[in-house]
């Protein structure tokens, strides 16, 4: 087992995904970040160096930090932020495999830049083991606004909003796309035709495509034309194959899935299809089509794909159907011995500002995280913190009923759940449709609009761990909890100094 050092280096810089001109943050100069990628067992070192003109942290997305809370990278919850001009490394245990992400988890930054993919192999991958494909390929999927985020957040977190959330302007696949400039202001640094990501096929060959949705806002529908996928993972569970032809994929989710280039030799469309049937606010000059190339070896250079979209139906704004995915191995799923019920709502607050509440409660970031506050032998925290006090090994079930229009994608950190049911619109949760036979893990799960769902967890590892929904603008507007598990435990755990060094500013 290795230890795997890397440098990352927080800077604004001025860049055009798409073709368009705007300041970003940016890691090691690049966008999207670098890959990162590790073996199961290893140790994965983050040194980040905070350049950019803001505060900073990173999160390694849907990693358990068991012995390690102190590095979830979350602020207000398991850290303080890494100030300008500072530096803070993150060392973990890598004990699990699959497709993950990074990003940064302060403010809304990870939707301007700050965002990679991070992968950890595993050389009993089953599939791997069997030969199943000859390589792999990486795709991050992701909206893209052409307006700072900060500026969209003063807008969102006003009365005037609504509780709207901001519409994209824009789609990108591994942070590249073009953009019709005349749907951007006047005066903007603008150029049309921008670049397509192209992957390249070799005839016979299996691909492992790896895909990630890294969006603030946007859930997509995946496809390559002409390609069947066979579905492989879901956030690190191998399942065993299910073939498909369209992907939904919301925020934060991840997918593996296996595509044979058996077709002949020529050009075809991936397709990132941006489901704005969820959004609140139709945009005039979005194109919620977000293309790449997939280009065989051996193709006309100057020909065009040509090819045709799948016309398979595809209901919107809800996750694939997991249902129909089985774990790769079968799994003893325990009972459950504490039930949480949450209900999801947005409601104005005092200043009329529309906010997220989880049982009536709405997230504001403190300033002192709680894992600190733990290590201050904090027992009760105030209600704005909406944090969960779990003191035993137990087996919880969260019911979480969303009461809300839209849809939230939530994200349950240091822990994978088992996804036991998703109800639909003007269903209540009900325990008697669940499955507890088979049904698959992962650490993202989609609340359908005015629909539940029921999940699982063993929470047997200290620390305090967020749970939100993935929308950025919904973090911001307090969509968020966090458990805080076997504090007596996270106590014997011996936190590093530099880390709590950070909140000495
Ligand atoms: Cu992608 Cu709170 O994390």
């Amino acid at each position: 087992n290795d230890r795997k050092v890397y440098n990352l280096t927080i800077t604004n810089k001025k860049m055009a995904p798409d073709g368009f001109t705007r300041k970003m943050f940016v890691i090691n100069d690049k966008f999207p970040g670098p890959l990162i990628e590790v073996n199961k067992g290893d140790t994965l070192v983050l040194d980040v160096k905070n350049d950019c003109d803001d505060v900073t942290t990173m999160h390694a997305h849907g990693f358990f930090q068991r012995g390690t809370p102190w590095y979830d990278g979350v602020p207000g919850q398991t850290q303080c932020d890494i100030q300008s001009k500072k530096s803070f490394t993150y060392e973990f245990q890598v004990n699990q495999s699959g497709t993950f992400w990074y990003h940064s988890h302060s403010k809304a930054q990870y939707i301007e830049g700050i965002v990679g993919a991070l992968i950890v192999h595993d050389p009993d991958d089953p599939y791997l083991k069997n030969k199943d494909y000859d390589e792999e390929i990486v795709v991050l999927l992701q909206d893209w606004y052409h307006t700072d985020s900060k500026t969209l957040l003063a807008t969102f977190l006003s009365p005037e909003s609504a509780g709207n959330e901001p519409t994209p302007d824009n789609g990108l696949i591994n942070g590249m796309n073009s953009y019709n400039c005349s749907g951007a202001p006047n005066g903007s640094d603008c150029v049309s035709d921008a670049p397509l990501a192209n992957f390249k096929f070799v005839q016979g060959k299996k691909y492992r495509i790896r895909i990630i949705n890294t969006s603030a806002f946007a859930a997509f529908i995946f496809s390559i034309d002409n390609h069947p996928m066979d579905v492989i993972e879901v956030e690190g569970m191998i399942t065993q194959r299910r073939t498909i032809h369209r992907l939904p994929i919301n925020i934060a989710q991840r997918y593996s899935v296996i595509v044979t280039a058996d077709k002949p030799i020529g050009k075809y469309w991936m397709r990132s299809e941006m489901e704005t049937a969820c959004f609140a606010i139709q945009s005039d000059t979005l194109n919620p089509l977000v293309k790449a190339i997939v280009e065989y070896e051996g193709s006309d250079a100057n020909s065009n794909a040509s090819s045709t979209a799948w016309t398979d139906s595809q209901e919107t704004c809800v996750d694939l159907d997991t249902s129909t995915l089985k774990p790769y191995e079968a799994q003893t799923i325990p009972d459950a011995d504490y039930k949480l019920t949450l209900n999801v709502s947005f409601q104005p607050d005092d200043k009329n500002v529309t906010r997220g509440f989880i049982n009536n409660s709405s997230y504001v970031d403190p300033n002192s995280p709680t894992l600190l506050k733990v290590y201050e032998n904090k027992t009760t925290f105030d209600s704005n913190r909406n944090a969960y006090i779990i003191d035993k090994d137990k087996v919880v079930d969260i019911i979480l009923y969303n009461t809300d229009t839209g849809d939230h994608p939530f994200h349950l950190h240091g822990h994978v759940f088992w996804v036991l049911g998703i109800g639909i619109n003007g269903t209540s949760p009900d325990y008697n449709s669940v499955n507890t036979k088979d049904p698959i893990q992962r650490d993202t799960v989609t609340a359908p609009a005015g629909g539940w769902f029921i999940i699982r967890f063993v929470s047997n590892n200290p620390g305090v761990w967020g749970f939100h929904c993935h929308i950025e603008w919904h973090v911001q507007s307090g969509l968020v909890a966090q458990f805080v598990t076997q504090p007596d435990k996270i106590k014997e755990l011996k936190s590093p100094d530099d880390w709590s060094n950070l909140c000495k500013n």
